[in-house]
């Protein structure tokens, strides 16, 4: 009997070892509790999670590599034809106004201006994976900066049969913050919610200020897509990590990494009652209390 017992566990510990040995992913070896063997199975357990943990680590790195090669190429070739387009839409633009019978057009060109903006935006979103700019800090208005992304993105959501509805609770606090990085943050949530929701719907923006001088504002986007399972949940903000065929799957990326700047994070959860909820947190107060929750 005891030898029984000796045996199984080294039996299963050999063969999860030939399995790892060949690249595959062995299944926790089970041994009695205490004893050598059973001292011998934990560790053998407790390597093959931290072999698993450092694969993981190694492939995200890989990736942002990965972000940070395409996205040189390719913000180079889309970034300065985009200026120029730009300029000559403008252009035509401001001749539109001085013609009372071409209205309509100076619609369109007006489109054509906002859609530029968000297309610079993705190439921004890009080049920020690559080579991450250092934020630049000052007193923002977060009412102004969701004011501003709300016009930003209602057109494309109207188009879509999307209802954006925005909701303030507590008192606003001073906020020292990226006032152009948050609305980037801001707006890849948004479209995401957007992209979620084919059939249409409801998209809630709520901005929630702590009760107290200091802790966390935080900003939440809530649609009601599909969702998202919350195991996959922290998959998705690996770059290039997109469930969409057309998506680039850097937005959730830079999304994070604008809110970690900042001394905040973004999470994405499933909603009570279906869909998904972004959440997008900042420290509150000066500089001071945004360094001292930034520092690990
Ligand atoms: N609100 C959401 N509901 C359901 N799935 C979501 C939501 N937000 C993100 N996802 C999933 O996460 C993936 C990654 O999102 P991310 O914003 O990083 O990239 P993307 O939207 O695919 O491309 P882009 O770079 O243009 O934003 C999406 O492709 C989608 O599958
Ligand atoms: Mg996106």
């Amino acid at each position: 009997l005891l030898a029984r017992r000796i045996t199984r566990p080294v039996g299963q510990l050999a063969a999860a070892a030939a399995t790892l040995a060949g690249g595959g992913r062995p299944p926790p070896v089970a041994a009695p509790e205490g004893g050598e063997v059973g001292e011998l199975a934990a560790a053998f357990n407790a390597m093959v999670a931290r072999l698993e943990e450092a694969e993981r680590r190694r492939l995200a790195a890989e990736r942002q590599a990965m972000a940070g090669r395409v996205a040189a190429a390719v913000a180079h070739e889309v970034r300065n034809p985009l200026s120029s387009v730009r300029m000559l839409v403008q252009m035509v633009h401001g001749r539109l106004a001085g013609e009372p019978g071409l209205a309509r057009e100076r619609g369109y060109a007006e489109v054509v201006l906002r859609e530029l903006e968000r297309v610079e935006l993705v190439v921004q979103d890009l080049l920020d994976l690559a080579r991450p700019r250092p934020l630049v800090r000052r007193p923002c208005d977060l009412g102004a900066v969701v004011e501003e992304v709300a016009r930003l993105v209602g057109p494309h959501l109207a188009h879509r049969g999307i209802r954006l509805v925005r909701e303030v609770e507590g008192d606003p606090h001073p906020l020292e913050a990226d006032a152009d990085r948050l609305k980037q943050a801001l707006l890849n949530l948004l479209l995401n919610g957007a992209e979620a929701m084919a059939e249409g719907g409801e998209i809630r923006l709520a901005v929630r200020w702590p009760t107290g001088p200091r802790g966390r504002v935080a900003v939440a986007v809530r649609d009601h897509g599909p969702g998202v399972e919350p195991e996959e949940a922290e998959a998705l903000f690996e770059p290039f990590r997109s469930g969409r065929p057309a998506g680039s799957g850097l937005g959730l990326a830079v999304s994070r990494q604008i809110a970690r700047d900042h001394g905040g994070d973004l999470t994405l959860a499933p909603a009570d009652g279906g869909g998904t909820i972004a959440t997008l947190t900042l420290p509150v107060g000066g500089p001071s209390a945004a360094a001292a929750e930034a520092a690990p």
